[in-house]
This record gives C-alpha cells, structure tokens and sequence, in this order.
C-alpha cells in the first residue's frame, strides 16, 4: 500500500470465478446483513423514546438504570482506592493513588484468571474466589501493614438496579454467566461476607457499571466527553442525565439539574422485536443462549456473538441443498457452538493478500476445512457483512442518546475487544452516525466528527476509583442520596480521620 493510503473498509474482491450458487447466497446474506440509512434511521428514532420510556416508573424493556454517581471529576480528588474489575476472562485488581497533581494517579494492578467453571457454578465460589483474589493482593502489596479500611470501587458489568451506590440487585446475568441464586438479589452483602469471612480490610464504596467507569475515567482527562460505551464481550453506554428527567426517581425529591450517571443497559433494546431487523441466525442465537429473550440488541453487536452468528450462516450453508460449501468435508469442527470468537472474524477481514491465503489457512487449522477460492470470497465477505452490521447497529444508540439530550457536538469514550481490536470498527461506526445524523459530505471518517468516539481511558481502574472518591466526598459535604449508610461509608477509612480528602 502507497504511503498515506488508508485501506477501505470492505474488500472488492473478485466475484468473477465463484459459482451462481455461491453468488446467490452471498447475495442473499448481504440482502440479510445490511442496514441501510433509513434503517438506521428509523431504528435510531425508535431508541430515543426507549430511553425515554426507561426512566419512566412503568419503565421499558433499557432498564436505564440510575447508578448515584452524581457527577464528574474535577482533577482534585485525592486519595488511595483499590478497583476490582470482574470481566468474563479476567478478574483485575487495582490500587489507585489520585495524587495532588491535578488529574493525575499512581496505578498497580494484578491480573487473576477467572476460570470458565465459574461462570455457571455457584455463588458462594464466585464470591469466595473473587474475596480470595482481594486477599492475595492486599497479602502481596501490603505485607505486614497496618491498614485503615480500603475504599473500593467494584465494577460489575452486569444490570443492577441500585438504590445506593453501595447496594445492586441484579437484574439477570448477561453475557453467558448463569450462576445461581444471584439474580434478584442484592450482590453487596454476600460479596462483604466473604471478604469479611477473610478478614480483608476492604469497604466497598460504589457498585460500578463498566459504562460508566469509562464515561467517568474519560471525562477526567476530557471534559468534552459526554458518553462512555463498552464494545466488547458485552455492548452497553452510560450517560449523565439531570435528575428532573428521570420521572422514576421523582419520588425522592432530588434537585432537579443534579446529575445522576444513567447505565443504560441498552443491549437489551428492542427485546420486543419491533425494529431490529433480525435474521434467522440471530433467533438461533437467542433460542440456545442462557436467556432466551433477552439482550436482543447486545446479541446481534457484542464480541462474544459475533463468532457465532458467522458459524451458524456457515453450517447452514453447508447443509442448505441451494449451494456447495464445504463439500463432502468434516465439518464436526464449525459445529461446535461458540468455538469461534470475534477474534477468528477480525483475522478474516485484516488477511491482506488478495487469494486470501491467510484466511485459507485460519480455516485449515482451526477448523480442518480446505476452502476453495470461491469459498474464501463468501466466507470473507460473511466477516465483512457481520462486522459491519455491528458497528452500524451500534452507532444507532450513540445517535439515540446524543438525540435525546440534543447534543450535536460532543466525544464519546469507548472501550473494549470490539472497539479496540476489530477492523474498521470505528471508521463504519462513524460513516453510520454520518448518514443516521446527516452531516455534510466531508464528515464521517472518524477523524475531527462533531460526535466523535475516542478510545476511552481505563474505566474499571481509575473510572471505579475516581467514582469511590467522588461518593466519599460526597458522604463528607453530607450529599446523602443514594448512600446506603454514610457513618458506616466512612467507618475506618483514611477519609473518616482526616475528615477531608
Ligand atoms: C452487558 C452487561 C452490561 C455491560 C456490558 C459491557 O451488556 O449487561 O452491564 O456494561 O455487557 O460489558
């Protein structure tokens, strides 16, 4: 490629040797996959008011979920937090030091792996294991000091409904976990138990959704940030909304211009099919997932479905009496559900030679399949297909949220697998908020937009522990809402002995 040329985000490729059987499927998939700009549109409208009706006291299917981070950093904030991150692969922890320089912090952190049997065992081994994580950390970097109660910023990226800070009932698990006896729940007071049961100096200060760890930690270094946006194993944003437009929250008599950080759980938009122009393999998707009925919106965008939903086409096409792929070949390999991960469909769209070589040999050895020529062109063109219609999809919530608080100029901090891994995700997202929001010609390249998503900072590490400070120093002016006990908050901490932060 010539120096200074960008690579064009979908592949011409040359169709002129595959078969009219093939042809016509790849026809009929791009007939399937593509949402044109009056979808977007109509799919962006119908989100505005989903929102809407989320932060409604008869709610909608967005939970909206008012989180009592109320409000964002300043740069002053002070302090040593430790952040726990549970993601699906990895449990992270981190000790955070904001120090006196404005906007700036120490950070160490420790990586624990979280091993897959967890994710469907029981809760008593989720909490066990994570409160064995904390110990280890504190035992490993605090050998043989006397330590005040440690804040902690907790982010679980799962629906909460929180009526403190301190406290989250979850909604359902997302994102394949089905442990039980935790949803409906409040997860605060078992998760203390085990780190009580260890006698671990830590207090949990702020329950913490990804979304909003990010909006937050990227606010911080940009004040022009306005939404934070997880694509990743899970599809998800958070926003600042003032309190006197949530009517669900009007019983509690809050100021009406205070901010209130909203996790809007938007993967669960269009649970009721309306707009969303779902395929056959998106219904396969949802049938055999753990929550049938669920997260329709996550299930057609997130990293953990994008695999998939490429692997149903492709063994459907195998077995479809209309085409030949993979003829007379084994394909027990591409039946094993869920063994194809975004990360296969990025390799695909990133193979730089024309034959597709790469692609040819990703599929030799992951999936013992020799693929012709004309099979590579489809299979490539599936990747481009799915890829794209994730990125489009998601841009039609980021155009939903900036319709709904009218912001025509802001930045978006985005984080995770998707965003910061797949191929031209972000250039297709912006060419879709392009033509969703009509900007002028020379608009839409992901570069200098009037809505532009920025990868954002480190939500789950500094967003969790910017979120803790923020809640003490609440607890310390006496800004009460939302705090579950503000006495036993501070009981033990530096905080409460310096009285100020
Ligand atoms: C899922 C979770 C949500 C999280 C998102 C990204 O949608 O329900 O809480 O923010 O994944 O991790």
């Amino acid at each position: 490629m010539p120096v200074g040329s960008r690579r064009t985000p979908s592949r011409k490729g040359s169709m002129a040797d595959v078969p009219k059987d093939l042809l016509d499927q790849i026809n009929r998939l791009e007939e399937l996959f593509t949402v044109p700009q009056e979808k977007l549109k109509q799919i962006t409208d119908h989100f505005v008011s989903e929102l809407a009706k989320g932060l409604t006291v008869e709610g909608g299917s967005i939970p909206m979920n008012p989180t009592w981070c109320m409000g964002f950093p300043d740069g002053n904030e002070t302090g040593t937090f430790l952040a726990l991150d549970m993601g699906g692969t990895n449990l992270r922890v981190c000790e955070i030091t904001l120090t006196e320089e404005k906007g700036e912090f120490d950070i160490i952190q420790s990586k624990y792996r979280m091993p897959e049997e967890l994710k469907t065992g029981t809760a008593d081994e989720l909490w066990g294991y994570i409160a064995d994580c904390l110990q280890q950390f504190i035992e490993y970097h605090h050998a043989d000091e006397e330590l005040d109660q440690l804040p902690l910023g907790f982010t679980f990226s799962y629906p909460a409904s929180q009526e403190y800070i301190d406290h989250g009932v979850l909604q359902r698990w997302t994102k394949g976990f089905d442990i039980e006896g935790v949803e409906g729940k409040d997860v605060v007071p078992p998760f203390e138990a085990a780190l009580a049961e260890r006698g671990v100096p830590i207090k949990l200060t702020a329950l913490v959704n990804d979304t909003t760890g990010t909006l937050i930690a990227s606010a911080y270094t940009d004040t022009q940030m306005k939404i934070g946006c997880i694509f990743g194993t899970g599809c998800n944003a958070a926003y600042m909304e003032d309190c006197g437009s949530i009517p669900k929250l009007a019983h509690m008599n809050l100021d009406p211009s205070l901010p209130m950080a909203i996790n809007c759980e938007w993967g669960a938009f269009d649970n009721e099919h309306k707009v969303l122009p779902r395929t056959p393999y998106d219904i396969v998707i949802d049938k055999e997932s753990p929550r049938p009925g669920q997260q329709a919106f996550e299930k057609m965008i997130a990293g953990l479905y994008l695999g998939e939903i490429f692997r149903l086409v492709l063994l459907d096409l195998h077995q479809n009496q209309d085409c030949k792929i993979f003829e007379d070949q084994d394909v027990s390999k591409l039946s094993k559900a869920y063994s194809l991960d975004a990360g296969f469909l990025s390799a695909i769209e990133e193979d730089p030679f024309e034959n597709l070589s790469e692609t040819h040999d990703l599929f030799q050895n992951k999936l013992n399949l020799i693929c012709t020529k004309p099979e590579l062109e489809l299979i490539r063109k599936l990747a481009e297909l799915i890829g794209t219609r994730a990125a489009r999809l998601s841009a039609c919530g980021v155009a939903a949220i900036c319709k709904k608080k009218g912001w025509t100029n802001c930045h978006v901090g985005a984080d995770g697998s998707v965003f910061n891994k797949y191929p031209h995700f972000k250039v297709r997202g912006a060419q879709a908020l392009k033509e969703i929001l009509d900007w002028p010609a020379n608009k839409g390249k992901g570069k200098n937009d009037p809505i532009e998503i920025l990868p954002a900072e480190d939500g789950s590490g500094v967003g969790a522990a910017l979120i803790a400070a923020l809640t003490l120093k609440r607890v310390q002016l006496g800004q009460n809402a939302g705090i579950r006990d503000p006495k036993s908050m501070l009981a033990g901490t530096k905080a409460a002995k310096k009285g100020t932060m």
